[in-house]
């Protein structure tokens, strides 16, 4: 497998801090008190902020970060060793899974471009280059929930998929990476991203993270408003018995939020929402029962090589063990500047 890197910014920025529900940029103490000095109070909690509380948070976060591909090799050998599917014919994405219309849009794209693609799908918006369509039959998306429902009653290691959402599954940790999510992403939707998002696409989707986030009263209810760490999103409903959460997309990361206008995008079960990775957007709050939804962020090399989305900068790489946030190195863009984190 060709290398990834991670980008040395995920040591130092959008450092997310729930309760204050900001991401903060940290390099050491200095620039983050003259940074944040201002704006401190009015993220505080009613009974005063408390700034060396927040810095311990920070660095544990960082700390978490730094041993987060160890930790998480660690888990992926006890997985492999100890658990025990509930049902082992989820973890191959075979065409049975697949909604029927999503193998005939695949083909469309494949063969017929871009207008006869976009006839064959759900425009949810023209401007926002939202589109939607049925991936999994139902009674696939029922099934990998006893199947997260079945780990997660599991004493195997978890961890949650991002710092947003504290309640999912990390998908390729518990086995679906080689037949299921490399699958989806190569023979699948790499080649809708041509036709919808030649330009996010580049020269391929070639790396991915895949998770599941859970939301209900009592846990995570909702999600703020962000973009994500890849170039193109596939946002999967899961789940039948919930009330509300309907996702809300604004414009694109770099646009000013006064000029930026919202849509809601109700969910139904095995329905995908295809997006720009840096499309803003979130989550309303559940209003009743659990929602589950599959996340799939596909990354381009070829094009966050350029340009870092998290820091807007050109990637000082820092090598890993997996695929990190789907960083190359590019010779071409001289793209080898590579450090270590200690
Ligand atoms: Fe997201
Ligand atoms: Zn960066």
């Amino acid at each position: 497998m060709q290398s990834f890197y991670t980008c040395s910014c995920y040591y130092t920025h959008n450092i997310y801090i729930k309760r204050c529900n900001y991401h903060f940029t940290f390099i050491d103490e200095n620039q983050f008190c003259k940074d944040y000095k201002e704006i401190l109070p009015a993220l505080g909690n009613d009974d005063g902020f408390k700034i060396d509380l927040l810095i311990q948070e920070i660095h544990e976060e960082i700390s978490r970060r730094k041993q987060a591909a160890k930790n998480s090799l660690k888990r992926k050998e006890i997985i492999k060793k100890c658990y025990k599917p509930l049902n082992s014919s989820l973890y191959r994405l075979e065409e049975i899974h697949l909604a029927s219309s999503f193998l005939t849009l695949v083909q469309t794209a494949k063969n017929f471009g871009f207008q006869k693609t976009l006839q064959t799908l759900d425009v949810i918006s023209e401007e926002k280059q939202l589109y939607g369509f049925q991936v999994f039959k139902e009674n696939f998306c029922l099934a990998l929930l006893d199947e997260i429902a079945h780990y997660e009653e599991s004493n195997l290691p978890k961890e949650r998929p991002n710092t947003m959402n504290k309640y999912g599954v990390l998908l390729d940790e518990l086995g679906f990476h080689d037949e299921f999510s490399c699958i989806l992403r190569v023979k699948y939707l790499d080649t809708l991203a041509a036709v919808l998002f030649p330009e996010w696409r580049g020269k391929g989707l070639d790396s991915h993270k895949i998770f599941t986030v859970g939301y209900k009263i009592g846990h995570d209810v909702d999600l703020s408003y962000h973009f994500d760490n890849c170039e193109v999103t596939l946002n999967v409903c899961l789940s039948k018995n919930f009330k509300g959460g309907e996702l809300y997309f604004g414009d694109m990361k770099d646009v000013p939020i006064d000029k930026s206008s919202c849509m809601l995008v109700p969910h139904k079960v095995g329905y995908g929402i295809l997006h720009r990775g840096q499309q803003l957007h979130g989550a309303l709050p559940i209003s009743a029962g659990e929602r589950h939804n599959l996340i799939f962020w596909m990354r381009s090399s070829s094009i966050r090589n350029k340009k870092c989305p998290m820091c807007n900068s050109k990637p000082l790489l820092v090598a890993c063990n997996d695929y990190g946030d789907g960083f190359t190195q590019d010779f071409e863009l001289s793209n080898k500047h590579i450090c270590n984190i200690t």
